[in-house]
């Protein structure tokens, strides 16, 4: 019955597909084509994409099946989701921390993805006015010297999330990433027969899939796990709170298998995209955080049609970031507005407006605060990348998994899988109880201690 009054008061998304188009809208971002194929660049390609995916399947998908089990449960936002659950299941209400840890997560990362995507905005007209007179590169330096024009976007992007969250969960989100994320697959498909003919397809294909372990570090793992969890939105409860709106005649498992596909396919067809371009203008594959605009933008140069392609690919990049950045922000405000603290726009707008004074200072170390270090040698965005993708994530991840594999009563957890092969059962269970717990506290060890 409560669980009913809940689900009223947050909407539950209407129709098959909505879940899994929402989902995969959160999975699917900048992440995937920003994040990942630089961070296969940075860590000298194949053995970090073997290590990624190895960490998608052990570590990723059973923790995205218990991040929906719960919230679907409880059909409350994360926090109280998290204490009720718990307290169905006789154990301590202070399971809620992992729910305050996803908010204060997902504040922090959206903090430096809205700069990152007010990037993007801002290539939506570079690419369409770009004569290929100034190179690339140089393109890149110039944005990114300028405080102002990064803080401009970066307020665009926020005012935009806050904007489709405040609308609420039905109108805002379902609707966009409908045709709108079919239409990047197109594109990145597009782009990828354009890199087979124009690229250096052979590097990039040994660079990207054949790995050389002897480089490998602790770090190199953690980093592979730390962008695990980030691209599939995992460890803050950004899946868990979708997964309150998920209607009960669901599969769990198989649409938790189509979003990981799904995402992990975007990533590794954005690698085939942007290696080949990397490697035929002689661009360095370990150059960071502005591989994809440099690469994707040297090849928008020289291409027929180039100007209406470059923008068309920077919208649809655009776009997916925003279904991304509204699910990092729903966590809290789904919190505050079911606890009746604020309306649902007033919440909206107050994390937003943290998240985008935070997202300042990533901005700033593209330039002024570029020798500001705030963690080790990291400046501030990279600082912020750190804590979230490389420490909460993957710890709120391990305490999902430790609360469903060995507190959550057995029959909640049947009840919400439902039928399923007894086989795969026990294998999740297993990934659950001890495969994606140890592997992420081995990491952990291995790189911390
Ligand atoms: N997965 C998104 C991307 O790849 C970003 C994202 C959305 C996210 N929700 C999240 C990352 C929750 C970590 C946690 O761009």
């Amino acid at each position: 019955m409560e669980i009913q009054k809940q689900l009223k008061s947050h909407g539950a998304w209407v129709g098959k597909w909505t879940f899994i188009l929402a989902a995969t809208g959160s999975a699917v971002g900048l992440g995937n084509i920003w994040g990942f194929p630089y961070k296969a660049g940075t860590n000298g390609g194949g053995a970090f994409v073997l290590i990624y995916l190895g960490c998608i399947l052990a570590i990723g998908l059973p923790i995205m099946v218990s991040e929906i089990v719960i919230g679907r449960r409880a059909g409350n936002s994360p926090v109280n989701a998290m204490r009720r659950v718990a307290v169905d299941s006789n154990t301590t209400p202070l399971w809620r921390f992992v729910g305050w840890s996803g908010i204060f997560a997902g504040v922090l990362i959206l903090s430096f993805y809205s700069v990152i995507a007010g990037i993007c905005l801002n290539y939506i007209f570079i690419s369409a006015t770009s004569s290929g007179a100034l190179s690339a590169t140089d393109q890149f330096s110039n944005v990114i010297s300028s405080p102002l024009n990064l803080l401009f976007w970066h307020t665009v992007f926020m005012t935009l999330t806050a904007l489709i969250v405040s609308a609420g969960i039905k109108d805002g989100i379902g609707r966009m990433v409908k045709i709108l994320m079919p239409l990047l697959g197109m594109l990145m498909i597009f782009m990828v027969i354009y890199a087979m003919i124009n690229g250096d397809f052979n590097k990039a294909m040994t660079f990207l899939f054949a790995p050389d372990f002897s480089n490998v570090t602790s770090d190199t793992l953690l980093q592979a796990m730390g962008q695990a969890f980030f691209s599939l939105g995992l460890g803050m409860g950004s899946i868990m709170a979708y997964g309150a709106y998920m209607p009960k005649d669901q599969s769990i498992v198989s649409n938790s298998f189509t979003v990981a596909s799904l995402d992990t396919l975007v990533a590794i067809v954005a690698g085939i995209a942007i290696f080949p371009i990397i490697f035929a203008f002689s661009l360095e594959p370990n150059s960071g955080p502005g591989l994809v605009f440099v690469s994707m933008l040297s090849a928008f140069n020289q291409m027929q049609y180039g100007q209406f392609v470059g923008p068309l690919f920077f919208i649809l990049l655009s776009v997916a970031a925003l279904s991304s950045s509204i699910s990092l922000l729903e966590p809290g405000v789904a919190y505050l507005s079911e606890e009746g603290i604020l309306p649902r726009k007033r919440s909206a707008e107050i994390i937003a407006f943290v998240a985008w004074v935070l997202g300042i200072g990533s901005a700033l170390s593209f330039n002024i605060w570029s020798d500001f270090h705030l963690i080790s040698d990291r400046n501030f965005l990279d600082s912020m990348e750190f804590i979230t993708n490389q420490v909460l994530l993957p710890l709120g991840g391990m305490f999902i998994a430790i609360f469903v594999g060995w507190f959550m009563k057995k029959s909640l957890i049947t009840d919400e899988i439902g039928a399923m092969n007894p086989v795969l059962y026990m294998l999740w269970r297993f990934f659950v109880k001890f495969i994606a717990p140890l592997s992420v506290a081995y990491i952990f060890y291995r790189q911390f201690f």
